[in-house]
């Protein structure tokens, strides 16, 4: 290892040896004095390369090393002082604590060019969502202010038209502004000790008439006793309805939504499954992903936000678990996930 110790050492030694073997060539000179004038040469030459070395080298190179330190973040990996003290060699710590700080810049910059990233995308796409509503309200009521002599009744159906526009854009933002809180982490999960069948039946009473409209059985099969877990009421709540809402949603006339609910080592597992039309395996892997919808057109009819899925699996995430999907096509789709038992 290059320290100012050895690097004397080994300087004295080589300038004490060229010095010795030109005074052995001088007559007269004896083997004593060769020796002597050997040792007193290595022995001065080291204190003052040793000297010169750490002054005007080393402790330059410390201090540098001091003010990269100082113009550091909190959160770099800081050398400790005690192995400055100790003399190791400062230019491998200068060159590491250089190589710690720019590694750390590089990676804030990537994750500042991902978050700008993502900023856009999301703009993006949260403005062409908004456009959809807004644009269908607007026509609908710049028709009935353009013809103000329009029959009661179409008057009514256009209003009613522009109302339901206005809803599902009301529902959109509340969507957004919920995935922005959980992307941010303004969403606090509030883990209870909760139990998943009344919850599950519960919001199957809420669901009743949209699966009634379809003729889809909702069926709960569950462990037999109580499903207890911790989790958020709230937002297992919202992943149970998104879930049962897809099956319904995207499910054929006559079909069935079920929730298995059943028991593992240390968790429930929860399985949502329909006998629907399916997700086709290419779409599969993009499911989660915000505003994204396998058939665009149907989707827009069934009027959903593209959202939940989105949601649920962030909600999810919060638990400290993770959803997944099987989905076969024509036969119908499962998602699947753990709670941890309460
Ligand atoms: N059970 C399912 N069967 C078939 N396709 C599904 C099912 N669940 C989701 N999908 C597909 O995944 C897409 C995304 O679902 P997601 O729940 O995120 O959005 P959405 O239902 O369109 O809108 P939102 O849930 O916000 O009302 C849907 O548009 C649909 O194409
Ligand atoms: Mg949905």
């Amino acid at each position: 290892m290059l320290s100012p110790r050895y690097l004397s050492l080994l300087l004295a030694f080589v300038i004490a040896g060229v010095c010795t073997s030109f005074l052995s060539f001088l007559p007269n000179t004896d083997f004593t004095i060769l020796f002597i004038s050997f040792i007193s040469s290595f022995i001065f030459g080291s204190a003052v390369i040793y000297f010169a070395l750490d002054n005007l080298v080393f402790k330059e190179v410390n201090k540098l090393y001091d003010r990269i330190k100082q113009i550091k973040k909190k959160n770099f990996s800081v050398i400790p002082r005690k192995q400055l003290i100790e003399k190791e060699n400062p230019i491998e710590l200068l060159k590491e604590e250089l190589n710690s700080y720019v590694t750390t810049k590089e990676d804030e910059v990537k994750e500042l060019k991902k978050a700008a990233k993502y900023r856009q995308e999301f703009l993006a796409d949260v403005s062409h969502e908004l456009k959809t509503p807004i644009f269908a309200a607007q026509g609908f009521v710049h028709t009935l202010l353009d013809n103000p002599e329009e029959d009661p009744e179409i008057r009514k159906r256009f209003l009613e038209k522009a109302a339901k526009s206005l809803d599902g854009l009301d529902i959109l933002v509340k969507d957004l502004l919920t995935v922005s809180q959980i992307e941010t982490g303004a969403i606090k999960i509030d883990k209870k000790a909760l139990d998943l069948k009344p919850l599950v039946l519960e919001i199957f009473e809420q669901l009743e008439a949209k699966a009634k409209s379809k003729n889809i059985e909702l069926k709960l099969i569950g462990h037999p006793g109580p499903v207890l877990v911790k989790a958020d009421y709230q937002r297992i709540s919202q992943v149970l309805v998104n879930l049962i809402d897809n099956g319904i949603k995207y499910g054929h006339q006559d079909g069935k939504v079920t929730v298995h609910l059943e028991e593992k080592k240390k968790a429930f597992l929860i399985m949502v499954k329909d006998n629907g039309p399916g997700v086709p395996a290419e779409h599969l892997p993009r499911l989660f992903e915000r505003f994204y919808r396998v058939d665009k057109s149907r989707a827009k009819l069934n009027g959903g936000s593209g959202l939940g899925l989105s949601i649920v699996k962030h909600i999810i995430q919060a638990h400290n678990s993770k959803i997944s999907v099987f989905s076969k096509v024509d036969k119908g789709t499962s998602f699947q996930f753990k709670l941890e038992k309460a």
